[in-house]
């Protein structure tokens, strides 16, 4: 009966609690999940935010891009995900061409959240359009700039975005936008370190870095990735935290405190 007691007592973070450690300049740890036992484990660790990344493509379902992925497929992780976690909070990644209308868009987040217990979107890209009509349904964004996966077939190749001063410009413009049109989070991704350190200190709204440097607000690795069981070469910004723990749960443990005390990333994972 005590344990039933001790787990009424735990509520999941709500997106109110990651604004205020923006602002009590405490980082957020985040870490994709894609099944029950991953997100449970996750989740007691203590680990803030569970993204179902669109990743899953690659690192589930081996394919070389994250086009492949459906809605279906989101709903279905996102659900194992939702299910087994208790505190951390839950976003999910809207997938190729499910966000190309408002109205497309808001069909698809609504699977997501009624179906799949997200507690907020992800879309890649600037749409602002998009981002305000979803906002005004009462759906929780989460932009996502810098390099976009999705565009792959347009970049040619995963690489920093950001580089030269017109891009970093359009980027800091784009996460202005973003945040006008009412996106609650930003995940930045493969920018140069100061870029993302100025876009953080100029945002109200938390920013979360992969491959964007130690500055942002938070971080955010694919799992398979940090745990080295990935089958694609894990990139330059990720650690293997596998290396110095003896168990699964200790590496999740020492990239949650790693990010916490601003340990990770360091200039050898950054640009
Ligand atoms: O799909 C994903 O895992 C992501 C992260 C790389 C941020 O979008």
């Amino acid at each position: 009966m005590s344990y039933m007691t001790h787990q009424s007592t735990i509520k999941p973070l709500s997106v109110n609690d990651l604004a205020l450690m923006k602002q009590q300049g405490e980082k957020i740890s985040c870490l994709t999940a894609y099944d029950a036992s991953f997100s449970a484990l996750i989740d007691k660790v203590g680990i803030d935010v569970m993204l179902v990344g669109d990743s899953l493509g690659m690192v589930i379902q081996g394919h070389d891009t994250t086009l492949p992925v459906t809605i279906s497929n989101m709903v279905y992780h996102t659900r194992c995900v939702s299910q087994a976690r208790r505190r951390a909070f839950v976003i999910a990644d809207m997938p190729f061409m499910s966000y190309c209308t408002p109205v497309i868009a808001a069909k698809n987040a609504a699977k997501l959240m009624q179906q799949g217990g997200a507690q907020m979107i992800k879309l890649e890209g600037s749409h602002v359009e998009v981002v305000s009509f979803l906002v005004n349904q009462g759906i929780p964004v989460c932009g996502h700039l810098g390099l976009l996966p999705q565009k792959i077939n347009q970049l040619g190749r995963y690489k920093v975005q950001g580089r030269e001063s017109t891009e970093a410009v359009q980027i800091i413009d784009d996460a202005h936008q973003l945040q006008q049109a009412g996106a609650s989070l930003l995940v930045l991704e493969c920018v140069p370190a100061d870029l993302a350190r100025e876009i953080s200190m100029q945002l109200r709204i938390p920013v979360i870095g992969i491959g964007a440097g130690v500055n942002c607000d938070g971080q955010v690795l694919v799992l398979h990735d940090m745990l080295d069981i990935g089958i694609l070469k894990r990139p330059r910004f990720s650690k293997n935290f596998m290396q110095e723990a003896t168990t699964i749960e200790s590496a999740i443990d020492a990239y949650h405190q790693a990010v916490k005390q601003s340990r990770f990333p360091t200039t050898e994972h950054s640009f």
